[in-house]
């Protein structure tokens, strides 16, 4: 545990901190259908009935792909030295494989051009979320295939991009990807398959080690290779007399299912003992020179934060209020939202700590890697107040305890290079469509009108300064 910081301390981030804003192509972009983009697998998910809350789609989001320039200028008033953005593989590969499409990759030449003209470094994503539908109808992750044109198009786009962008993301959150999308059915494609899902998370996986070393192949030597997870540390409540082991063992099999299926791999070349047998790949799909592929040196980590996952003891079938079943399928114990913790608009916890003890760990288990916070940040109910501002004092507050235990975290030993806050703006948020609000700039839909939250307002200080000022003693101030 760390030690608490005093509401007057005024606490400093090193010099060289990298203060970004983060976003994904089909959360913002829209433009679905222009200049040659072939479907995703978001496309077809939003454009099926009962898969996204209201029938929202992506196809016209936040329409940055035509209004990047004005987004490439916020970030600047911001004084953000980094963007965080990610490519949509089918405006670069609209059938999957095979022909490339200029206009898709010319449009992010321009998008990079935007950013650099404005002194902001560009951070690219490969893929966040929104694969060709060419590729999904062969198969998708669940198949090996695609994890070879993975390494295609990164290939195509690093030879591309290699010039104007220095810091490259292979994938976003596959733990997300295997499970939302093969396993739950809640996101795109909306598979409910545990055998895919499995096979997806594998492949995922060897999709990003053959993408790094196509990036090394095309990219500049100083440009860094990375790739994001999404962590969670995994607490269990005090247990009862007599509970104490079982919980503790419930803890490390979370732990390595959450946490380790993706992390360990990437790290040290293994799937984590603990796991639970069923989301781990069945050997036969684990060829040799897989695991020394996917575990290949990276340069850096991103790393995704929003809560902690929270364990006591009880019954998955007879679930009480705040519990829900336990993703690692452990009998007698069961996740949970303990009372009085503050939440999001999301329900997700309000848990700063979280973040303090993940980046501590992660230095502890890759000595030198450096790390990042590639995405961090609060769902909110926001709206324009009558003097026509947005006054988001809840995701100030978030930002505020969150910054702060990341500059502990550095003050404490982490490894930590930067923090990217999810997100630049309001966006398709996925299953929850427009009904949920990310940004630290607030999107008007029906025009397309952006408006600076005040937790822009109190981001662009913290950048500035480098130091998060102290916590004032009661919110709302
Ligand atoms: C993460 C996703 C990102 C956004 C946030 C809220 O899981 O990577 O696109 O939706 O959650």
């Amino acid at each position: 545990m760390s030690m608490e910081t005093s509401p007057g301390e005024p606490l400093p981030f090193p010099p060289g901190f990298v203060w970004g804003a983060a976003t994904a192509a089909y959360q913002i972009e829209g433009a679905a259908t222009a200049d040659g983009k072939g479907p995703s697998v978001w496309d077809t998910f939003s454009h099926t009935p009962g898969k996204v809350r209201g029938g929202d789609t992506g196809d016209i989001a936040c329409d940055s792909y035509h209004r990047y320039r004005e987004d490439a200028g916020l970030l600047r008033d911001l004084g953000l030295s980094a963007y965080r953005f990610s490519i949509s593989w089918p405006r670069v590969f609209p059938d999957g494989t095979g022909r490339v499409n200029q206009a898709g990759l010319d449009y992010y030449r321009a998008l990079a051009d935007a950013l650099g003209e404005r002194g902001i470094a560009g951070t690219a994503t490969l893929f966040h979320w929104d694969l060709p539908q060419a590729l999904q109808d062969r198969g998708g992750w669940a198949s090996r295939e695609v994890a070879l044109r993975f390494a295609d198009y990164a290939a195509v786009v690093g030879e591309a991009l290699g010039d104007r962008i220095g810091r490259w993301i292979t994938l976003n959150e596959p733990a997300v990807v295997a499970h939302n999308g093969y396993r739950t059915g809640a996101h795109a494609p909306g598979l409910r398959d545990a055998g895919a899902a499995a096979a997806a998370t594998h492949h995922l996986l060897l999709g990003h080690g053959l993408a790094a070393a196509a990036l090394r192949a095309a990219l500049p030597s100083a440009a860094d290779v990375g790739i994001t997870l999404n962590l969670s540390p995994v607490r269990v409540a005090a247990p009862a007399d007599g509970a104490g082991a079982a919980l503790e063992r419930a803890r490390q099999v979370t732990d390595a299912c959450v946490n380790g299926v993706f992390l360990e791999p990437v790290l040290s070349a293994r799937y984590p003992e603990h796991a639970a047998g069923a989301l781990l790949p069945p050997g036969r799909l684990i060829e040799a020179g897989d695991m020394e592929t996917i575990a290949a040196p990276l340069d850096f980590l991103g790393v995704n934060y929003y809560q902690p996952i929270h364990l006591r003891p009880g019954d998955p079938d007879n679930l009480r209020r705040n519990e829900d079943a336990p993703i690692s399928g452990i009998s007698g114990v069961v996740q949970y939202q303990p009372d009085g913790m503050a939440r999001t608009a999301m329900g997700w916890l309000v848990d700063p700590e979280g973040l303090y003890e993940l980046l501590l760990r992660l230095s502890k288990d890759a000595p030198g890697l450096p790390l990042y916070v590639t995405e961090n940040g609060c769902a909110a109910e926001d709206y324009v107040n009558p003097e026509g501002t947005v006054n988001d004092v809840e995701r100030v507050r978030f930002l505020h305890l969150h910054l702060a235990a990341a500059a502990r975290a550095i003050r404490d030993g982490a490894n930590l290079s930067g923090y990217y806050v999810w997100s630049l703006l309001d966006n398709f948020e996925w299953a929850w469509g427009y009904q949920k609000r990310f940004g630290i700039i607030f999107v008007d839909f029906g025009t397309q009108r952006r408006i600076p939250k005040a937790s822009s307002a109190f981001y662009a200080d913290v950048a500035r300064a480098n130091v998060v000022p102290p916590l004032p003693d009661a919110w709302p101030a």
